[in-house]
């Protein structure tokens, strides 16, 4: 049985890439909501909507848990979800908890970039009320960059330039870390690290939805011994030119991943 991970575009390739890493004896199954992509911008009951649906269609697939690799779609979906499905289902959480804890002795904020739905739903805010004590915390929501990483946009010159202009009028000098709270952003990752200051670190939530994976997996007995990290891809429009870019997207973290 495989492990399948479920985004609305590629975003979600950043997580199953970790998982790969950490899990090769696994196979996994990976499905693109690409009818409906991005969700970010979209009402709260059409994402719920397309997520139910996406859902209801991996889950005819021989699947033993399920990885919703979108902040999106699991602060809007994932308590549904639960209690609905009778397998493991992992949701993302923006790493602020871990950037606050970098930050503590520094003093310094914490920015999370996310899309504009994440970051006004309950779930979000009711993590900062309940852990940023301090308001330490300020969010920035970027929906053009789910764009531009589905339209596989990497040129340096535009990227750089769209961050400058997002990022006019915040004073770098007040952060110590940048949350990544979308998983299409570490599409990014090595860019913003040339953009923004030396002392800024960068956090995702990947590995954090990789270890609670692991440990359900575990807690489970149904770790694979026997898988070879082959993945099955899937998308709602069954798009050949899609399918093609969710491997290429696959190949491009892959790569970089092992060039650190
Ligand atoms: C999007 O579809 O707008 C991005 C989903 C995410 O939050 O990862």
């Amino acid at each position: 049985m495989r492990i399948a991970f479920f985004d609305s575009g590629i975003g979600g390739i950043t997580v199953l890439a970790e998982a790969m890493r950490r899990l090769p004896q696994e196979d996994y199954l990976y499905f693109a909501d690409t009818l409906h992509v991005p969700y970010g911008t979209k009402s709260k009951e059409d994402v719920l909507d397309y997520v139910k649906k996406s859902v209801d269609t991996i889950i005819q697939h021989d699947v033993k848990a399920l990885v919703i690799a979108c902040n999106t779609a699991t602060s809007i979906a994932v308590a549904d979800l639960r209690s609905t499905y009778g397998i493991p289902i992992i949701g993302m959480e923006p790493a602020v908890k871990p950037a606050l804890e970098m930050n503590r002795s520094t003093g310094k904020r914490v920015l999370v970039f996310a899309t504009p739905l994440t970051l006004k739903q309950t779930k979000y805010l009711e993590l900062i009320s309940r852990i940023d004590d301090q308001h330490m915390v300020d969010s920035l929501p970027l929906p053009e960059l789910v764009e531009f990483c589905e339209a596989l946009q990497f040129n340096p010159a535009i990227i750089t330039a769209y961050f400058q202009e997002k990022l006019t009028g915040f004073d770098l000098s007040l952060y110590g870390t940048v949350v990544l709270g979308c998983t299409h952003f570490p599409f990014y990752k090595d860019l913003l690290r040339s953009i923004l200051p030396d002392h800024i670190q960068i956090v995702d939530g990947s590995s954090g939805a990789v270890n609670r994976l692991k440990h359900v997996m575990e807690e489970e007995g149904n770790l694979g011994t026997d898988g070879q990290a082959e993945v099955a891809f899937l998308c709602s429009n069954q798009d050949p030119v899609y399918m093609k870019k969710m491997q290429d997207a696959l190949a491009i973290i892959r790569n970089r991943a092992t060039k650190k």
